[in-house]
């Protein structure tokens, strides 16, 4: 039997699970997590789906030893791949982010004409398109990749001249088709959402898949009964294949105090993953 004291395990391919991570902490403050920053390897958005797919399966096997309860895919991209569903090698439950995002966005929309904005793996596999056929067939999509913006996130910026220029010329498109709800549909993207929001104008409604995710692990928790009733706060480990100290310093800008310690575990089988750590 499975024991609710158990940590969650969470992981993406950077920084931008943290995103996820801050929304599971605040809703769900007595969990502990071990999350897995797959920074060596960053971005997955351009690289193979096929290549992206055994990096999911590697994590959530590393995960999976560390005996968590229950697995956070805090990665559209690695979702999009559907690693998890083929593969029957898991009994532990997953909890991913699309699905949320989109049932979000279908309930924020007043015209029917929604917009996402991802990697160029997570939108060249449609994966957001058969979702939302899943729920609606009368609301439109229109998507764009915009694969720069993962390497202002893990560079810590937020804010320059150059993000601003990029953001104008990613999302004018989805200006001009008049969507008026924008998933971001990438977990590193919620760090970006003061420029993305200023580009598109206070009448567009930003969705992050986040709080929608912590929603959906509070949830699963439940019906599986491994909430952790325990008062005291959880633990929190964050483990990172890249290097620890730019890890440490931005992942704390990003996600708080809570951030301290970070592990480093490079991958064997990555040549250029000690180059990168
Ligand atoms: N944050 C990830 C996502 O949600 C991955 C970004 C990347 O590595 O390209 O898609």
């Amino acid at each position: 039997m499975v024991e609710a004291t158990r940590s969650i395990g969470m992981f993406d391919s950077g920084l931008g699970g943290l995103t996820v991570a801050r929304a599971v902490i605040d809703l769900l403050p007595h969990e502990s997590i071990v999350y897995f920053g797959d920074t060596a390897r960053c971005p997955y958005g351009p690289r193979d789906p096929e290549e992206v797919r055994g990096f999911a399966l590697e994590i959530t096997d590393l995960l999976v030893a560390e005996e968590v309860k229950l697995v956070v895919v805090a990665c559209n991209s690695a979702e999009s791949t559907a690693f998890y569903e083929s593969t029957g090698r898991y009994r532990v439950p997953i909890v991913t982010v699309i699905d949320p995002g989109v049932k979000a966005a279908v309930a924020a929309t007043r015209n029917k004409r929604i917009g996402l904005i991802g990697t160029i793996a997570t939108v060249a596999s449609r994966a957001y398109d058969r979702a939302l056929l899943r729920l609606r067939d009368d609301v439109v999509l229109e998507s764009r990749a915009c694969p720069a913006f993962v390497d202002f996130v893990e560079a810590g910026d937020t804010t320059s001249d150059d993000l601003l220029r990029t953001a104008r010329e990613y999302l004018e498109p989805l200006k001009e088709a008049e969507i008026d709800t924008l998933i971001l549909g990438c977990t590193h993207y919620p760090l970006l959402s003061g420029v993305i929001q200023y580009v598109m104008g206070e009448g567009v409604v930003l969705i992050s898949s986040a709080e929608a995710t912590a929603t959906e692990v509070y949830a699963r928790l439940l019906d599986l009964d491994l909430v952790n009733r325990s008062q005291g706060e959880g633990t929190r480990r964050f483990i990172t294949s890249g290097r620890q100290d730019l890890f440490d310093e931005l992942g704390r800008r990003f996600l708080g105090a809570e951030l301290e310690g970070v592990e480093h575990r490079p991958w064997p089988s990555v040549p250029n993953a000690r180059a990168a750590s």
